[in-house]
């Protein structure tokens, strides 16, 4: 339903959008201007989670009622903005933690409403696809990947507001699968990262590790099973036991792991550009975008079918806050954005499609 917002000041000159990120551990905002980052700042909570071995949603929101105000007024002298100059307040709006998104999202009201500016709730895992257009344009229509710690999700990309949702996991998404099998064997959460820096390292892999859920005609994903044959081979191997990650086997256990991983992926996008002969590009994002491998294998992929592949730099694959003022700055071009009932989403739900029509698209 398209319906115009009082609150919105039609032909705005710019489009300085505050982007507010809150959805997991990290706090961010960033503020972009005309398609570019003028700046960023961000608290990650990693090391309040690590002694849990996870994130404690409780924690999380109140780190983040703690922190948004402070960072705000640090990015404001930062890029020596003030909230005046602000043509819009975009905020992640899901999915996420409830509570952590429901404290982004109040800020994000508060300051909206404040400065009689356009709010738009920006989807996390659209942002983590559309910000591979910060430094080049994406070739329009394009396949997405966003693989991070809660999601596995396949998109076929139409434009920066028209994002279909092609497979997604089942189960355990990757980044998810890389925590677990590395918590079993004592590395630190979350595992992802060392994990890829291990299997750098090695020169083959321990074991081939089956490549889960490709005998389906469909594009999702399941990878609990694989959480599950690595964890036994770990047992099997004797990797369970503390100091092993300096071993040259825990570097081989690594790569096997990672090229499961990074091998079922790239099945089930190939599988995808099959079925989607019009896509001019790739795109790769979240957390475990970051993986060397998988970035490799993918690349390596378009090339081979043609077509453009773009991943964020390893900074902007993790959650941050650039890319939800970005993405919503590509909106507020468009004149789309919401109203203050606008509602967080916990991961999940669906993210509904509600966008409003603001006001007429900026020139
Ligand atoms: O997107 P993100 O920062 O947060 C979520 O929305 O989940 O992703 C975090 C996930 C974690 O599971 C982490 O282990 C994984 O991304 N990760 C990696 C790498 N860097 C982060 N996994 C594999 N290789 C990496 N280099
Ligand atoms: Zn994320």
């Amino acid at each position: 339903m398209w319906r115009l917002w009082r609150g919105f000041t039609p032909n705005t000159p710019a489009d300085l959008c505050l982007g507010i990120e809150s959805s997991c551990d990290e706090t961010a905002l960033a503020l972009v201007v005309g398609g570019r980052l003028l700046g960023q700042v961000l608290a990650s909570q990693a090391d309040l989670h690590a002694i849990f071995g996870g994130v404690v949603p409780e924690l999380a929101s109140r780190e983040h009622g703690r922190c948004l105000g402070p960072l705000l007024d640090d990015l404001l002298s930062q890029t020596r903005s003030t909230l005046q100059q602000v043509r819009a307040v975009a905020v992640a709006r899901g999915p996420g933690l409830l509570g952590s998104l429901l404290v982004g999202v109040a800020f994000a009201k508060g300051l909206a409403l404040g400065l009689a500016k356009p709010l738009i709730g920006v989807n996390h895992l659209h942002a983590h696809l559309l910000i591979n257009g910060l430094d080049a344009p994406i070739p329009w229509p394009a396949l997405g990947l966003v693989v991070s710690g809660g999601h596995t999700d396949l998109y076929l990309m139409q434009s920066p507001w028209e994002l279909t949702r092609l497979g997604r996991a089942l189960d355990d998404a990757a980044g998810e699968t890389f925590d677990k099998v590395g918590a079993a064997v004592g590395l630190p959460y979350p595992a992802g990262p060392q994990m890829d820096k291990l299997a750098r390292g090695a020169g083959r892999p321990l074991a081939r590790l089956p490549r889960p859920y490709l005998h389906n005609e469909n594009l999702d994903f399941s990878f609990s099973g694989l959480k599950t044959a690595a964890i036994q081979l770990a047992r099997q191997g004797g990797l369970t036991q503390d100091g092993a990650e300096n071993t040259r086997q825990m570097a081989a256990f690594c790569l096997a792991l990672n090229e499961s991983i990074a091998e079922t992926l790239a099945a089930k996008v190939e599988r995808a550009l099959g079925l989607c002969p019009e896509v001019k590009g790739l795109c790769l994002g979240g957390g475990v975008a970051a993986n060397q491998l998988l970035r490799r294998r993918l690349e390596e992929l378009a090339h081979a079918k043609g077509i453009q592949f773009m991943a964020p730099s390893p900074a902007l694959c993790a959650d941050n806050a650039v890319m939800i003022a970005y993405a919503g700055s590509l909106l507020l071009r468009q004149g789309l954005g919401h109203d203050l009932g606008l509602e967080a989403v916990p991961r999940g739900r669906p993210v509904p499609d509600d966008l409003l029509l603001l006001a007429e698209r900026s020139p």
